[in-house]
């Protein structure tokens, strides 16, 4: 039976994509920062860890206790908002340890196991704003931009091993705690100077009608990255996603 572990999963897209895994008989070793047994069905297949993906003794013991794996979604991260000249470095450093460096230690951790097995799949959660630049996001954006292009190369180093590596990039999806977690991180993000623009992007985003990207969307996409062999290197999620990957074809085509 396949075995596969997955960052951040107390809630949003982490949660979502340990419930589809559990329900196609897989194996799920779900980490959280704070262990939570009755947010997921109860089953054999189920296993919940302690992981902090910013300490490296949380992912060494948490790799350890998870024995051999198939697959690792590095799903765990948060947003941040503000402009550049109003989020400080070391707000920008935390969310690099977390979104761009705790998934490179990961990535790391299990590396060697796959290598050895001669097989393994490396999954990594971007976002669709590597596509479309937006205001008050260039921290986040680059955070994620980072994961892609380290991906993409690592993609190519692994090759030989038997290890395949993905990422999923979903679009933007209201419904989990993400924005509530990044307006929490990005107090004093908007000095004085940009209030009356960011106001402006800010309330023209939120009423823009149409397409955003659901739990259940990226879930699919992830199981698409790590059950299908011939799926693409980036793996779009959700409506939004797919409709912003088409128009860098065109742009790039
Ligand atoms: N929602 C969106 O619009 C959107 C769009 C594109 C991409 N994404 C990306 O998708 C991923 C999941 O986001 P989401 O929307 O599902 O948000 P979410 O509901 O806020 O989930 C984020 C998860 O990351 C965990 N986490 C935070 N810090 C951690 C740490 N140091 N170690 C381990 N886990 C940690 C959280 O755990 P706690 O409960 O302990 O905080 C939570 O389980 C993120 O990488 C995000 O950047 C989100």
């Amino acid at each position: 039976m396949n075995t596969i572990l997955i960052t951040g999963s107390s809630s949003g897209f982490g949660l979502e994509t340990a419930r589809y895994f559990l329900d196609r008989n897989w194996n799920v070793i779900a980490t959280m920062r704070t262990p939570r047994a009755d947010l997921l069905p109860k089953s054999e297949r189920l296993h919940i860890i302690a992981l902090d993906v910013t300490d490296a003794q949380s992912i060494a013991r948490a790799v350890r206790d998870a024995g051999p794996i198939d697959a690792l979604v590095n799903n765990a991260g948060a947003g941040l908002m503000g402009a550049l000249e109003g989020v400080s470095l070391d707000d920008t450093r935390q969310i690099f340890e977390l979104n761009t460096f705790g998934t490179m230690a990961m990535t790391q951790a299990v590396l060697p196991g796959f290598r050895r097995r001669n097989s393994g799949v490396v999954v990594n959660v971007s976002s669709a704003v590597t596509l479309k630049p937006f205001p008050m996001l260039s921290a986040y954006t680059a955070s994620k931009a980072a994961i892609e292009a380290f991906s993409e190369n690592l993609a190519l180093e692994v090759e030989p091993f038997g290890v395949r590596v993905r990422i999923v990039i979903p679009g933007r999806a209201p419904q989990t705690s993400f924005s509530a977690t990044a307006r929490a991180r990005s107090q004093n993000g908007i000095p004085e100077a940009y209030a009356d623009f960011a106001k402006q992007v800010f309330s023209k985003a939120s009423q823009e009608p149409g397409e955003v990207t659901s739990a259940s969307d990226v879930a699919e996409a992830v199981w698409r990255a790590v059950t299908d062999g011939s799926s693409p290197v980036r793996i779009a999620a959700g409506s939004d996603a797919v409709s912003l990957f088409a128009k860098e074809a065109l742009n790039t085509g």
